[in-house]
Parts: structure tokens; sequence; C-alpha cells
């Protein structure tokens, strides 16, 4: 009998239920993927706790990886036995399952140099960290840039992407041994932001002009902080908002920081064209293939311990990214 994690209720990690599920036969444009890992994303206690609103019950998960176990009518970009990995948003929704029904289109082919693992870690926080450094700014070497949870899934990739673009780094911790984890994959500098002023010490650190490029995933108690840190003309990047959302304000704000660009990107506008996609994760499979950027798996989990997943990456408990094994 196939498992799948899902969910009746918003609210805490224990609204999480471990259930049987019927699987049945793909339809068309569907194919039948057995999961060999699944990926655990900040993005799932959104929508776990009602910030990403969706109709209940519903599944909990947006990326996994796995084996093509069977196709529907219509499907022509994969057949039976192909290894593939996938994320997306409401359209890849139940990835915390064993075996499950998927549409075709956000499958991607998994190169013999990526293991299941590795494609269940990286493809939301590779692609994502793909579109951030290739598509957000046209950045040149000697840039600087602030990067916010930099010992976290996303953070320790964008710091070791930012080096090979030779970008000046500086990242944000809440702990010392976080600080020497983001030191040891590209951070130049890191400043815990738990007891230090962060934009002060972005100041003293760039001579007292700021970074060209904030990477704020954190929210409302970083984002004061973060349009500080800037340089005249730079541009912040909100990514996500684990602290919690940013509280309204007005426009003129970016204007009397020095003439600031503000964008809040997500992934499918990044992947929504088949070719852009197939680029950004051609770059990422060519990075993490040849070495040039390591994926650190640092947490391992069974499905059926969810809750406890849940509860490590909301506590701050997790460095670098987190899969479940199946
Ligand atoms: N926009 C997009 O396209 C996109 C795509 C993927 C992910 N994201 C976002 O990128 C971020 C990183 O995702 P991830 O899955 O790799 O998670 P993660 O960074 O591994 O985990 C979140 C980290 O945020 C930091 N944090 C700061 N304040 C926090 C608080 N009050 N509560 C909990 N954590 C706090 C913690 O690091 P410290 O202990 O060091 O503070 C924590 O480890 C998330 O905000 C996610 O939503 C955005």
């Amino acid at each position: 009998m196939a498992k799948a994690v899902r969910f009746y209720e918003t609210g805490g990690p224990e609204v999480l239920r471990y259930e049987d599920v019927e699987v049945g036969d793909p339809g068309p444009g569907q194919v039948r993927l057995r999961h060999v890992a699944v990926g655990l994303n900040y993005a799932d206690t959104y929508f776990r706790n009602g910030t990403y609103p969706i109709p209940l019950p519903n599944g909990m998960g947006v990326e996994a990886s796995g084996v093509v176990q069977a196709v529907g009518e219509g499907v022509s970009n994969v057949t039976v036995g192909d290894r593939v990995t996938y994320t997306g948003f409401l359209n890849t929704l139940g990835a915390y399952s064993t075996e499950r029904l998927i549409s075709a289109a956000p499958l991607i082919k998994l190169p013999d140099t990526i293991a299941f693992e590795t494609a269940a870690a990286m493809t939301m926080r590779g692609l994502t960290s793909s579109y951030l450094m290739r598509r957000i700014y046209d950045f040149k070497p000697g840039d600087s840039i602030l990067l916010h949870a930099a010992a976290g899934g996303v953070g320790l990739i964008v710091s070791q992407w930012a080096k090979l673009l030779g970008l000046k780094v500086i990242g944000t911790v809440s702990s010392e041994a976080k600080a020497e984890i983001a030191r040891a994959h590209g951070c130049d500098h890191t400043i815990n932001y738990s007891h230090e002023d962060v934009a002060q010490r972005v100041r003293e650190l760039t001579d007292g002009v700021g970074v060209n490029v904030v990477f704020d995933s954190v929210g409302k108690n970083t984002f004061a902080g973060s349009l500080d840190s800037l340089k005249r003309r730079g541009l912040m990047v909100c990514v996500g908002t684990a602290s919690g959302p940013i509280p309204p304000f007005d426009p003129v704000l970016l204007a009397m920081k020095g003439s600031l660009y503000l964008t809040r990107p997500a992934l499918a506008d990044y992947i929504a064209d088949p070719a852009e996609k197939a680029a950004l994760a051609g770059e990422l499979f060519d990075h993490v293939g040849s070495g040039r950027i390591k994926i650190e798996i640092n947490q391992h989990y069974a499905l059926q311990d969810a809750v406890q997943a849940h509860r490590d990456l909301e506590s701050r408990k997790t460095t670098g990214s987190s899969i479940f094994v199946i």
C-alpha cells in the first residue's frame, strides 16, 4: 500500500498525518511515479500553516525524485524506467508520498551524475539558487551580496554559486556553529543577526558603501536592516519570510533609502518557460555533477517523521538541505 503525508486543517506540525493511499493508474498527461527521496522545503510550512491558502484536505510537499512506473496517454517527455526529479507549487503538491500520480509536465530527467537524494535536496533550492544567481541581477566579479540564513538549504547553494561568480559574500546566521558552516561554503564574512547590527556591520565590511544585492529569505525580522545594507540603487530580493510576513510599507521608503529596487520573485515564474527551465537546470546539474557546488544533506528523515522534520526546520535546528528517504 502506498503511503502519504496529508493534512485536513492548517496549523502547527501536528496537523500532518501519515496515511495509506490508493494511487491508481495515470490519466492522460500523467505518470505514476515511485519516489526514492522527497525534499523538505521551508515553503512546505507556509502551505501547512495557511500562509499559502489551498483547498483541504490536501497532500504535503512539492519536490521529490524517483522512477517512472507507468505513463498515461499523450505523455512524451518521459518513459517507464526514467529517473526523474520535480519541483513546483500547486501543480506538484503531494510529494510527501511513497508513490503518486503527477502531471508529466514538471518532470525533469536526471543525468547519471545526480543521485536521487541529491536531486530531492536541490531541485527546489538549486533551481531557486540558479535563477537568483543567473536571472535576477547582472552580476560582475567583485559585486557584493548580503545573504540571509546563509547556512540554510538555499543559503549554502547560493553562497557557493556566488563565489564561482567572483562575488563578495556576506552571510547572516543565528549561531557560531552555523557561521562556520557558512564560511566553509563561500561566505567571506558572517554576521550573527541574533545579536549584531546587520546594516552597521555591512557598512563596515563594504567601506561604507553597502552591497549590490540583498537576498532576504527571513522577511519580517530582517527587512529594515536589509534595506539599510544596500548601496544606492541596489536591489532588495525578498526571497521568503521564515520569520513572518513583511508589514505593509510606503514605496517612498525605497526613494529615501537610495532609489532602491525591490522584487519578490517566485521560482514558478522563472521555470514556466520549458527552455528557460532546462537552461537553469542544466547549469545546476553541471555545477553539482562536476563537484563545483556541493549539496549538503544534513538531515535525513523517514516519511512517518514529517511532524518532527517540520519542527526541526521551524526551530532553526537544521543546516543545509533536509530530505525524506523512502
Ligand atoms: N522565492 C522563491 O522562489 C523561493 C524558492 C525556494 C525557497 N524560498 C525561500 O528561501 C528560504 C530558505 O528555504 P530553505 O528551504 O532553504 O530553508 P532554510 O534556509 O534551510 O531554513 C530557514 C532558515 O531561516 C532562518 N530563520 C531566520 N529567522 C527564522 C525564524 N524566525 N524561524 C525560522 N527560521 C528562521 C534559520 O536560519 P538561522 O538559524 O541561521 O537564522 C533557518 O534555518 C525560505 O524563506 C523559503 O521560503 C524561496
